[in-house]
């Protein structure tokens, strides 16, 4: 039942859930006209702590494409956070006017506070570099319209896997499933954090740590392209040595195979170059698409009304 629950982690809801959201998620694509006054009434709250275009404007379109309603603010500065009001504060407030909340916090840990302070559902819409578990229902419902499974695949994650939250969370979402392996491409400096090595190695699922994509990307059904994270380096000069560590462009997609889904949670920066977007292989503009859909079928299930 995801009625009144929180989505904190990508791991909140368990394959069968996750399964059911992907389903109603199919459905709005068949029918979208039979969901337009679902959520009449409603009311979304959007509080962005961090900057945002995907996250914040594919809930407020989601909300808006099934009758409801939404009220939020897009930064701290045009909230009371900056006259110093706490987050426990702002969520209680909150909670008086609306009906569910999606939140993005550049603290770690910020959503799981906030839903401990919620009197109506709340989404984790990204609490620093942790957790995004809405774009890993994105990422999911992507790969589930491009391939039509979500196992038995090798996926390469590329670029920066040490800050890159979506990374964590696609990684433990793909793992539930039968028969991924992994491929985890980067600088050393930008590796997956230990605590991810460690997940995959209880797990016994198979990954391999490699520094050129070129040496790899031949043997992938997913490539999953992330860019470097500015935001979270310590200092400028590491995040200027590594941005242009992988470019990915047409020579470098003549090595891959016919049927490769590339993917990117987006925002890009040079990490692939704007030739490689007519490739049929490159979904990641149709996942920015799956963002809103699946946005939808979580809000409905999560206020009850399917
Ligand atoms: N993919 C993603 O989270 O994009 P935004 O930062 O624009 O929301």
């Amino acid at each position: 039942m995801l009625k009144n629950r929180n989505l904190i982690n990508a791991d909140d809801f368990n394959v069968e859930e996750i399964n059911e959201i992907l389903n109603l998620a199919e459905e709005i694509i068949k029918s979208p006209s039979d969901f337009s006054n679902l959520c009449n009434g409603k009311i979304l709250g959007t509080l962005f702590f961090e900057p945002s275009t995907r996250t914040r404007l594919s809930f407020e379109s989601a909300i808006h494409r099934l009758g409801g309603d939404c009220i939020g603010f897009s930064e701290s500065a045009s909230s009371s956070t900056s006259k110093g009001e706490s987050l426990a504060d702002t969520i209680r407030t909150v909670s008086n006017y609306t009906d569910i909340i999606a939140m993005r916090n550049p603290k770690e840990g910020s959503a799981v506070l906030a839903s401990s302070y919620a009197e109506v559902p709340l989404i984790n819409a990204g609490d620093g570099g942790h957790q995004h578990p809405t774009q890993t229902l994105t990422d999911l419902l992507t790969i589930w319209m491009t391939k039509k499974r979500l196992n038995n695949m090798t996926i390469g994650l590329c670029g920066d896997l040490k800050f890159g939250r979506t990374v964590h969370s696609l990684i433990k979402a793909m793992s539930r499933y039968e028969n991924n392996k992994f491929v985890l491409i980067s600088p050393e400096e930008l590796q997956v954090p230990d605590y991810i090595k460690i997940f995959l190695k209880s797990k016994n699922i198979e990954f391999k740590e490699v520094e050129k994509m070129e040496d790899v990307i031949g043997e992938l059904d997913i490539l999953y392209m992330t860019r470097v994270q500015r935001e979270r380096f310590f200092n400028e000069a590491d995040y200027v040595r590594l941005k242009d560590s992988y470019i990915l462009d047409n020579d470098k997609m003549k090595l891959a195979s016919d049927d490769l889904a590339v993917l990117h949670p987006l925002p890009r920066v040079n990490e692939i170059a704007t030739e490689v977007d007519s490739d049929p292989r490159a979904v990641y503009f149709k996942q920015v698409r799956y963002g809103v859909i699946v946005r939808m079928a979580l809000i409905l299930k999560l206020l009850g009304v399917r």
